[in-house]
């Protein structure tokens, strides 16, 4: 996603569209069926008061369970079974590991079953892709599947079954569940060019995943931001596409060597993970162009872009250079992963860009295509011919649709709603659904209950095309995710997905809530810094209160436990530094820097108010034109000192777009003043670009002007870097005046087809 063409659909619309949806369900079936499993849980409480308070917490619910008598009690010594082959014997190592990890309970593994309590057995007679049976007696254990997949599953939950704390005789409680997915595509995403996540925090996500028995990560590698895979053939796409330069001036990125990605493959497919690359084309190539300028159809030198969008820098499909860089860049991600899936993204592409490149306009008439989408259509069967010559098969996001004649045995990831779904059907794709599982939506607008409650899977089309339905996904892309708060955007929300992918009856919330509950302990001890159930781990809201002259900082947190400790200076706040918990009030300007922090854990990453001095503070606007309503602030937001940062929805800046920006202050009497401030933003990825011109004006009776200045701008449509300009009027000598007035004529034409805006924070007077 979810970066934003803003204005032609960005993030904000798309959150909303897809809360809808997740919130649109059949309330009669989901009543009828928690009515049917409460009638089941009774059943199930009866069984565990027999079963003398054991407490079953699995997460994703077994879709068969029976509580037995009594408890197994573990204990040194013990030996696991398992059979001889290689990952048999692995995965009795995983649980024998595990164990002494949890319990501090030393086991041995072998291969005869005879003296073993613990057995894990291959039987061809257990039916179902990765079904297992797990059965836990006092005197034993054992977990039978057909196959490896099953019997690690079943590791797996036994493994919820150990007690958290090291006690002298851990008590497993004696069950028998007889278990099996309901999808065989159960899957997590994470963009990690939006943001990059070292590899540490990846094998941690993947041992989460697989503990939960999520059995696909798809690694969104390449995007806008940052390309983050080492290719031994085009070494630029690290040495320049894995780095971009902030608004701060500070250089961020990094990528993954091949090295590391095969130890990832090889850590995530002992655990029944499988990884799936995602290469973004033809679109979101930013930070591919800007290593080899060549793949556009310009072949314009660009930077790596640090805004959320860069979506005018797209692989040109007319060269024929773009397919040979492409398929030697596929050829090494193959030889890294032995996925039989390869994700090649294709979604959000401006296809306009080729309607002005004689290449690509050459190419859509040799072969006859439909304009640009027709081209789309063709690059995307054309890849998809590439991936199945190398007995590979193309996954694509549902935009892969849109040039037709998709080749049916490609798989189509659904991120935009139901009728991208019914559209896959009718052409006989297979889809993933990830739409209603995005995890960038905030904690609050995606609650867990959100999505414990809904199963979309349910809806139609969904519900339908049942056999063309792999799976689901749920993506985390990164622009708002951070090493620091992506744990809280995953879990416990991931927690509800994963029981949605793996068990088609678990819809009794109030089960689930137990359960999931149960799983923070464990979280924590893994060093997960899980989020809230329904709120953010913390919302900020910053405002002038005119009549004191007073800024109120108030913060909204996810949890009572958080403390928000901050410092007036910008620097780092630490445990040492002053903290608040709900409101802060400030009396004089200051660079606030607020840290969360749960315990000695920072949360997410410091938030920034830079509040200044001015002396129209809390003075009315006034505008021949108003902002656009989603980026207006009110009178006041000009003048209320509080300064937004370069994100141009952090709700600190008025827009205006395709129209000028003419504002008028009363300073109530006349008053001198020596300098006049005003400050712009620049983001030319989101069609936000500096005015042509700043005029300075002031006047006694609002009707009458003296022009005192006119700054002329350059306004750069091509540019790719975002920052805030700031353009100032000096007076020689003090001007004393009743009024004064900015005026700052917009761009003047629209940029294919789009109308520019401009983005104002504040208007400084001194
Ligand atoms: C997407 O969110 N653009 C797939
Ligand atoms: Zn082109």
């Amino acid at each position: 996603m979810a970066h934003g063409g803003l204005f032609i659909g960005g993030p904000r619309l798309r959150v909303l569209m897809l809360v809808g949806a997740a919130v649109r369900r059949d309330e009669g079936v989901v009543w009828m069926r928690s009515t049917f499993a409460k009638a089941l849980l009774g059943i199930l409480l009866l069984a565990c008061a027999v079963a003398a308070h054991a407490q079953i917490d699995i997460v994703p619910e077994p879709q068969h369970l029976v509580m037995g008598q009594g408890v197994f009690a573990l204990s040194r010594g013990i030996r696991i079974a398992a059979p001889a082959d290689a990952r048999a014997q692995w995965i009795a190592a995983f649980l024998r590991d595990t164990i002494m990890a949890q319990t501090g309970i030393a086991t041995e593994v072998v291969t005869a079953p005879a003296s073993a309590r613990i057995a894990l057995r291959i039987d061809r007679s257990i039916h179902g892709d990765e079904a297992y049976r797990l059965s836990v007696t006092p005197q034993q254990i054992t977990i039978v599947a057909s196959d490896d997949r099953g019997l690690f599953w079943g590791v797996q939950s036994l493994r919820q079954l150990l007690p958290l704390q090291h006690v002298a005789r851990p008590a497993i409680p004696a069950v028998d569940i007889a278990d099996a997915p309901r999808f065989p595509w159960r899957g997590v995403m994470l963009d990690v060019s939006r943001h990059f996540y070292p590899v540490d925090f990846i094998k941690k996500q993947i041992d989460l995943m697989s503990y939960y028995k999520f059995d696909v990560f798809h690694w969104h590698l390449t995007d806008d931001q940052g390309w983050r895979i080492q290719i031994r053939r085009y070494p630029e796409l690290t040495r320049i596409g894995a780095w971009r330069t902030g608004p701060d001036g500070r250089r961020y990125g990094g990528f993954y060597t091949q090295k590391q990605i095969r130890e990832v493959v090889a850590y995530a497919r002992d655990r029944n993970v499988m990884v799936v690359p995602e290469i973004e084309m033809p679109g979101h190539t930013s930070a591919a162009i800007a290593a080899y300028p060549e793949l556009s159809c310009s072949g314009k030198p660009v930077s790596v872009p640090s805004a959320w969008s860069g979506f005018r820098n797209v692989d040109c499909v007319g060269k024929p250079g773009t397919y040979t860089f492409l398929e030697n860049v596929l050829d090494e991600v193959m030889a890294l992963f032995p996925s039989p899936y390869v994700h090649i993204g294709s979604d959000e592409v401006p296809l306009g860009v080729w309607a002005d490149c004689t290449a690509c306009q050459r190419l859509a008439k040799e072969h006859a295509l439909q304009g640009e989408p027709g081209l789309h259509g063709y690059f995307v069967n054309r890849i998809g011919r590439f991936l199945t010559s190398k007995g590979r098969t193309m996954i694509g996001w549902d935009e892969m649709l849109e040039g037709g004649h998709l080749d049916p045995n490609a798989i189509v990831e659904v991120w935009q709603g139901p009728d991208d779904a019914s559209e896959a059907f009718a052409n006989g794709n297979r889809i993933i659904l990830a739409a209603p599982f995005y995890l960038d939506t905030p904690i609050n607008d995606r609650t867990l209950q959100d999505l414990y409650r809904t199963d979309p899977f349910d809806d139609p089309p969904y519900a339908q095309h049942a056999n063309l339905v792999l799976g689901g996904e749920a993506p985390l892309w990164s622009e708002r995710a951070t090493p620091l708060n992506a744990d809280a955007r995953l879990y416990p929300r991931l927690l509800a997905i994963a029981e949605h992918f793996w068990n088609p009856d678990a819809h009794d919330w109030k089960n689930f809530l137990v359960r999931a509950r149960a799983q923070e302990a464990w979280l924590a001890a893994q060093q997960v810094a899980y989020g809230p159930e329904d709120k953010d781990i913390v919302d900020y809201d910053v405002h002038l209160v005119p009549a004191y002259r007073r800024w109120r900082i108030r913060a909204a947190r996810g949890y009572d436990d958080l403390d928000l400790h901050y410092t007036l200076d910008g620097s780092r706040p630490t445990l040492e530094s002053p903290w608040f918990e709900d409101v802060l009030d400030l009396y004089a300007p200051a660079t606030v820097r607020i840290a969360p922090f749960r315990g000695a854990r920072q949360s997410q990453a410091s938030h920034v108010v830079h509040l200044v001095q001015n002396l129209v503070l809390g003075d009315s606007v006034t505008f021949a034109t108003p902002p656009a309503w989603r980026y207006s602030g009110g009178p006041l937001r000009l003048t209320n000192g509080i300064l937004g940062s370069s994100h141009f929805y952090d709700g600190s800046w008025d827009g205006w777009r395709g129209t000028d920006m003419d504002a008028v202050i009363d300073l109530k009497q006349p008053t001198a003043i020596r300098s006049v401030d005003v400050r712009f933003l620049v983001a030319p990825g989101n069609w936000i670009l500096l005015p042509r011109s700043v005029s300075f004006e002031v006047s006694d009776d609002d009707k009458t002007w003296k022009s005192l200045q006119t700054v002329p701008l350059s306004p750069d449509p091509d540019g790719t870097s975002t920052y805030i300009r700031d353009v100032v009027f000096h007076a020689d000598t003090p001007i004393t005046t009743r009024y004064l007035r900015v005026v700052a004529p917009w761009y003047g034409s629209p940029l294919f087809g789009v109308k520019t805006w401009i983005f104002s924070d504040q208007i400084i007077v001194r």
